[in-house]
């Protein structure tokens, strides 16, 4: 066949036994035989590993936050919850669940566009963060507390005048729903200081899926250059600057892992030679998929082999029902191959380019397009990678009365 396509590259931390993939030291068929197909797998060592090696080479002052949109999967969240500073959520819905998997109040820190009153009323009484994200929103936050005679904590979410370049989605620079404009910051903060309220700083979210360090720390160095601006124009020092994050991972054929190195050295230098009016700020970056993504894999059995026209399809049990991302219609322009195998025959070399879809009666359900696999059959199980973010929690399970697949954290 001629058309075949390259899958993306394969993540590092899983090994091949008898002849199987293996994740955290147990064959695909083991846990599929265990747990039931289609499955999600959450790699518990290769979460510590991606922390470990991120605070090695991130400023040791410097906080990592999880955003839990990325995996809110209550054990691996909890997990979470345990490495890292802080947990940043995006609904009511996820300050449950962060407080229920053990968070403090103190770590939580809520963004999003369009927060209810409950769910303000919520976070306030909870006592988290909210980074607010315009003047009404400000009205009506303070307008809550004031009801309910208790002093919120607030941040203001800058849409900064800058994006991250090469990012997959951005989400500044430009009119955007996310934050206010720099020009609405200044008189915002006045008036929850006017409050009473606790102004707790900055949040400056730039973009997200940014493979390229040096786009990166061009971003994380305008970030704090307009952290200082606004403090100055306020004249006052913010106890907190949330510098964003944008780390992507490799999902792509040609895509490269984030060089940490880099951008950890350079972030040394800019959190060592800081302006007066930023040197007691704590700094803390916000990532999603670049601390999970990769320890996830989703397993789906293969239920039919077919052929039309010459083309071989694998037809499974799963779908873009649990794994929209890797069908190419979560955030994507063109259609791209996540990275792929036949778990039950890692070992083996490939041999024939097949079409691996899901079960659903669209043509869109196609999880890997003519890639080059080795021979399956009906009862094989197929493994696609970078599923521990915006996989399960970012996918229609309810489309064509599917349902959930199962999720479970290893190790
Ligand atoms: C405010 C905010 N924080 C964090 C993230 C997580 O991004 P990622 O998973 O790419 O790190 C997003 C993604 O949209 C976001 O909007």
């Amino acid at each position: 066949m001629s058309k075949v396509k390259p899958i993306g590259p394969i993540p590092g931390g899983y090994a091949c036994r008898d002849g199987e993939l293996s994740i955290g030291g147990r064959t695909a068929s083991e846990l599929v035989a265990e747990h039931g197909s289609p499955l999600f797998v959450y790699d518990r060592g290769l979460l510590h590993s991606r922390i470990e090696a991120l605070r090695a080479a991130m400023p040791s002052q410097l906080h990592i936050h999880y955003a839990m949109k990325a995996n809110p999967f209550a054990p691996l969240l909890e997990q979470m919850v345990e490495l890292v500073d802080g947990i940043d959520i995006a609904s009511g819905g996820e300050l449950t669940m962060a407080l229920n998997a053990g968070a403090e109040a103190r770590q939580i820190s809520f963004a999003g566009p369009g927060k209810r009153d409950d769910e303000l009323l919520a976070a306030i009484q909870a006592g988290v963060t909210i980074n607010i994200e315009s003047p009404n929103e400000c009205d009506r936050v303070l307008a809550i507390a004031a009801r309910e005679e208790l002093q919120p904590h607030l941040a203001v979410r800058v849409n900064p005048d800058f994006d991250l370049k090469g990012s997959g989605m951005k989400m500044g620079g430009g009119a955007k729903q996310f934050g206010m404009d720099v020009d609405f910051v200044a008189a915002t903060v006045q008036k929850i200081l006017d409050a009473g309220a606790d102004w707790r700083g900055f949040h400056i979210f730039a973009g997200s899926q940014a493979l390229k360090a040096e786009a990166i720390i061009e971003t994380q160095a305008q970030t704090i250059a307009l952290a200082e601006r606004l403090a100055e124009q306020i004249g006052q020092s913010p106890e907190h600057v949330n510098l964003g994050g944008g780390f992507g991972i490799p999902y792509f054929p040609g895509d490269e892992p984030v060089d940490i190195g880099l951008v950890g050295e350079a972030l040394k230098k800019q959190l060592s030679a800081l302006p007066k009016i930023l040197s007691n700020t704590q700094f803390a970056i916000e990532l999603g998929r670049y601390l999970v993504g990769e320890a996830g894999v989703y397993l789906t059995r293969i239920i039919d082999r077919k052929t039309s026209q010459g083309e071989t399809f694998l037809v499974t049990d799963g779908g873009l029902h649990h794994q929209l991302a890797a069908s190419g219609n979560f955030g994507t322009v063109i259609r791209r191959n996540y990275p792929a195998a036949i778990a039950t025959q890692y070992d083996k070399p490939s041999e024939e380019a097949v079409s691996i879809v899901g079960c659903l009666c669209t043509p869109l359900d196609l999880l890997s397009d003519h890639s080059e696999m080795p021979k399956a059959e009906v009862g094989d199980i197929v493994a696609i990678f970078c599923a521990g973010a915006y996989g399960a929690t970012a996918s229609p399970a309810n489309f064509l009365g599917q349902g959930p697949a199962r999720e479970i954290l290893i190790g």
